[in-house]
C-alpha cells in the first residue's frame, strides 16, 4: 500500500484530535487523500506520508545536511542514550495502561529520531507517536525513516490539535509555546522539556570560539518560566563526557548552529582530530499541567 494512504488510514483513527490550522473547525480525513475541515479547507497527505498543516510557508534556517547530522549521532552514536533512557521511565511511570491511544506528542521534532527512540523503548503498543516540526526538510526525513509515527508540519505556537488532546509532550532543544501546551495537554499530562546546561558541548564551544567571543549558556531563565507554568514534578540534571571518534566529531560540528558563526579552519583543525571528548549537560524538566 503506498504510504500516503497508509498515513491517511493511520490519522484517520485519531482524527478527531485535529483541528483546521485557519479556522480551527474539526477535519476529517477524506477519500484516504486529504485532511479536510469542515469549511473545506483541505490539506494533503504528501507521498512520504507526513501532512503539512502550516497555516502559511516558513522559512527554517535548519538545513538538510543539519537534520542528516543529528540523525546520525541521534542513532549511531551513545550520546544522547541517558537522555532517552530518563524520558522512558517518567513516561513509563506516568503512564495509565487504561488509556489507550496514549499520544506523545514531540513539539519541534527536528528529524524524529529522539521520538522515535522514546517510543520504542517505552514498548507500549497503547503509544502513538506525533511529531510536529516547522521544517518541512526535518518533517520529510522523519516520515521517510520513521513509519509508525504521525508527521507533521506545523507551528508549535498554533498547534493542529484540539483543546486536552495529548497525555505527553516533549519538546527538546527547541523552543517552547506554554499557553498551546497547556491547552492541548489532558490535565495531569506530562510535559518533557530538554535544555542545555552551561557545559552543554564545552569542548566544541571551546574549540570554535574564544570564551569572550560566545557568552556561556545559562539556562535559569528557561527553568523559572517553565516553573510558572506547570507544577515540576522533577528536574534530572545529565552530565557525562564521551569520546567521539573523526566520523561523529563531524556529524557533531554539522548538528549544530554553531558552526555557522565560527571560523572555517578551526572547524577543519577540529574535525580533523582521530577523537575527542564530547560532555553533554543537560536538565530535563518534568512538569505536570495544572
Ligand atoms: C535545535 S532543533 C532540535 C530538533 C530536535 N528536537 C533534536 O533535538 O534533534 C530545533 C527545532 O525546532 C524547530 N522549530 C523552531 N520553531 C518552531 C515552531 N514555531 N514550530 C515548530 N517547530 C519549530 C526547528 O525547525 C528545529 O527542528
Ligand atoms: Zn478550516
Amino acid at each position: 500500500m503506498p504510504k500516503k494512504i497508509k498515513s491517511a488510514k493511520r490519522v484517520n483513527e485519531f482524527e478527531s484530535l485535529f483541528k483546521c490550522p485557519f479556522c480551527e473547525n474539526s477535519m476529517r480525513v477524506v477519500n484516504d487523500r486529504s485532511l479536510i475541515c469542515a469549511k473545506k479547507h483541505t490539506f494533503d497527505f504528501a507521498k512520504q506520508g507526513y501532512v503539512n498543516l502550516l497555516p502559511r510557508p516558513s522559512n527554517s534556517h535548519y538545513t538538510k545536511e543539519l537534520f542528516e547530522a543529528r540523525h546520525k549521532i541521534i542513532m549511531e552514536s551513545n550520546l544522547y542514550t541517558s537522555m532517552h533512557k530518563t524520558i522512558t521511565k517518567m513516561i513509563k511511570e506516568h503512564m495509565d495502561v487504561a488509556i489507550n491511544p496514549f499520544t506523545v506528542l514531540d513539539l519541534g521534532c527536528g528529524e524524529g529520531s529522539h521520538l522515535q527512540k522514546i517510543v520504542d523503548e517505552c514498548k507500549s503498543p497503547a503509544i502513538t507517536g506525533i511529531g510536529l516540526d516547522i521544517s518541512k526538510e526535518s518533517i520529510i526525513m522523519a516520515s521517510k525513516k520513521y513509519k509508525d509515527s504521525i508527521w507533521l508540519i506545523g507551528d508549535l505556537a498554533k498547534s493542529p490539535l484540539v483543546d486536552e488532546s495529548v497525555h505527553v509532550i516533549l519538546n527538546i532543544f527547541s523552543p517552547s509555546n506554554y499557553k498551546e501546551f497547556k491547552r492541548t495537554l489532558v490535565q495531569d499530562g506530562l510535559v518533557i522539556k530538554i535544555v542545555p546546561r552551561p557545559n552543554y558541548l564545552k569542548e566544541l564551544r571551546e574549540f570554535l570560539f574564544n570564551k569572550t567571543e560566545k557568552e556561556i549558556y545559562r539556562n535559569d531563565k528557561i527553568v523559572s518560566l517553565f516553573k510558572k507554568h506547570f507544577y515540576l514534578l522533577d528536574v534530572f540534571s545529565l552530565s557525562y563526557t564521551m569520546n567521539l571518534n573523526q566520523a561523529e566529531l563531524k556529524n557533531l560540528v554539522q548538528m549544530t548552529p554553531l558552526a555557522w558563526s565560527s571560523d572555517k579552519g578551526r572547524i577543519n583543525t577540529y574535525i580533523n582530530q582521530d577523537s575527542a571528548e564530547v560532555t553533554i549537560d543537560l536538565d530535563i524538566l518534568i512538569g505536570v499541567n495544572k
